[in-house]
């Protein structure tokens, strides 16, 4: 029996990624079913039902969607963080869940700079802004969006840090870091901290008060992550009570209107998350998602998969 491939996608890719994803599939046999920039809920639990696999970007895939697909076998992330699948609820349907790392890493990392810079400038305002070249980044996790970040940031003529307790410090000192081993310490040291982690139990409001607090004088947060992983309330104390320190996000905290109000001129946000919003990020993402899912169906291959 053909398959159905259900591209959801509430923020949908550049038509030159629908257009290659669309020519993988009717070779291999599938049928693709596109719903794009849908807004209701209701349209997604009514798609899923036919589909035996599912490309997704930050679409919600909860119980309630795995629940009405009842002939899923696989959901691919076009992207890195996957922390929009019930993996619990996945893994108990027997849904083989991917992801497709390393993919829009590059896209996300040319958007940290421009947040920086954006904020190094004073929003593009007047007056006298401040300049890359000889300041310290701080890469907090070093994966696949860390590594472009350092590569990027040795261009402007910066220094570059990293704090990873997964990767081994002989690889990220033999890649030019001066790494440390303490998060403390990153944040302690860096003209600017960019944020890499993902957002799971563990590291969702890890980035509290007492950690912003040990920022240098001047220091600029950027958060290219997920808005998860920040300590709003801490966040809000420590802008308060450092008048010095400005904060990037892409994608708005839930603090964003208080953030706008007190401190406009060292915040700024993202109106929807743009990280991977580049063509060449969706066509990455979205091939390796479509030829992922032609591999698990032909030569059950399961490699990227997350729910193990
Ligand atoms: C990711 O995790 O890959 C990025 O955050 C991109 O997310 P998006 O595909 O929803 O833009």
């Amino acid at each position: 029996m053909s398959k159905n491939v259900l591209l959801a996608t509430d923020k949908a890719f550049a038509k030159i990624a629908v257009d290659g994803i669309a020519d993988i599939f009717p070779k291999a046999g599938y049928n693709l079913i596109k719903l794009e920039n849908y807004t209701d809920k209701q349209d997604l639990l009514n798609a899923v039902k036919d589909a035996h696999a599912m490309i997704i970007r930050s679409d919600k895939v909860t119980a309630e969607v795995l629940e009405a697909a009842q002939n899923l076998q696989i959901v691919v992330r076009a992207g890195a963080g996957y922390d929009n699948v019930d993996l619990t609820k996945a893994t108990e349907k027997n849904v083989c869940v991917m992801n497709t790392p390393g993919q829009n890493s590059n896209a996300v990392a040319e958007l940290a700079f421009g947040l920086m810079l954006f904020l190094a400038r004073k929003k593009f305002t007047e007056g006298n802004g401040t300049e890359l070249r000889d300041k310290t980044v701080g890469i907090h996790a070093y994966g696949n969006v860390g590594r472009f970040v350092a590569m990027i940031a040795r261009g402007f003529g910066m220094n570059v840090a990293a704090f990873d307790p997964y990767v081994e410090t002989e690889k990220m000192e033999a890649e030019g870091i001066k790494v440390y081993t303490k998060v403390e310490d990153l944040y302690a040291n860096c003209d600017y901290v960019s944020i890499h982690i993902p957002a799971n139990e563990q590291t969702k409001k890890s980035i509290n008060y007492d950690l912003l607090s040990k920022l240098m004088p001047g220091a600029c947060v950027v958060n290219t992550a997920r808005k998860e992983v920040m300590d709003e309330e801490g966040l809000v104390a420590i802008m308060n009570e450092r008048t010095d320190i400005m904060y990037a996000s892409d994608v708005a905290p839930d603090c964003h209107a208080e953030m706008v109000e007190k401190f406009g001129k060292r915040y700024h946000s993202t109106t929807k998350k743009m990280g991977a919003q580049t063509s060449e990020a969706n066509v990455n993402a979205g091939l390796a998602a479509a030829n992922q899912i032609v591999r698990f169906f032909e030569n059950n291959d399961r490699t990227f998969q997350v729910n193990k």
